[in-house]
């Protein structure tokens, strides 16, 4: 009985977690304290009596990303790295600035679902589900449309168009990370041995290296 009263609740608050991406608020707000020397999971809060608006606010998402790189895009984060007051709030922005035929390439994020909308030009969008069906979601997205990309799923957006195009995404972390797996696999400091690589893509050693030089 004890037991099962034990399983219970444990499914209870696993159940619980499974709700929301970063762990739930115990108070109004936990302001990062950035100079903090406490180690904790986010970062600690700063005295809640001195806190301030600005504390709260970031200002710039109107300003045009520079485009001008090898993907043709650039994301504008605005998350507790840029406003102190979302720390532990589970919530977060950014805004994507796409050169023609640019592209955010694939990445994901390990701490956030994202949902994105266009506000400028068309998008073609896409995430992979986890093995063993690796199975491509993918839609062409125009000015208005709205998209999910699942928590810790592989996804990009492409500009299918001879013009700017721009998005805002939200994302469910304060500080949802970001893995851009060209660079994770074949750009990492130190480099995974070209050995394991070659095997795990099917691939010529020196095609590893070629690619791993763009790096
Ligand atoms: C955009 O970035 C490129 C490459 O870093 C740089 O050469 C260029 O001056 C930048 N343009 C503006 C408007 O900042």
């Amino acid at each position: 009985m004890a037991s099962k009263f034990f399983l219970l609740a444990l499914l209870a608050l696993s159940a619980s977690h499974a709700l929301a991406s970063d762990p739930g608020q115990l108070q109004d707000f936990c302001v990062a304290d950035k100079t903090s020397q406490v180690f904790v999971n986010g970062f600690a809060c700063k005295d809640p009596m001195t806190a301030v608006v600005e504390d709260f606010y970031f200002s710039g998402l109107h300003m045009v990303g520079n485009t001008s790189n090898k993907q043709g895009s650039v994301v504008t984060a605005v998350n507790v790295a840029q406003i102190a007051g979302l720390n532990t709030l589970g919530v977060s922005l950014a805004r994507v600035d796409y050169a023609p035929y640019g592209q955010n390439p694939p990445h994901l994020h390990p701490r956030a679902t994202e949902i994105l909308t266009v506000l400028e030009g068309s998008l073609y969008v896409g995430f992979v589900t986890s093995n063993p069906e690796n199975k491509l979601f993918s839609k062409v997205l125009n000015k208005g449309d709205v998209f999910v990309f699942p928590q810790g799923l592989i996804h990009f957006q492409f500009n299918i168009e001879n013009n700017e195009a721009i998005a805002i995404a939200a994302l469910s972390s304060k500080n949802p990370g970001v893995i851009t797996i060209a660079n994770a696999v074949f750009g990492s400091k130190q480099t995974i041995s070209d050995d394991i690589l070659a095997k795990a893509f099917q691939v010529d050693k020196n095609i590893v290296d070629h690619i791993q030089a763009q790096f």
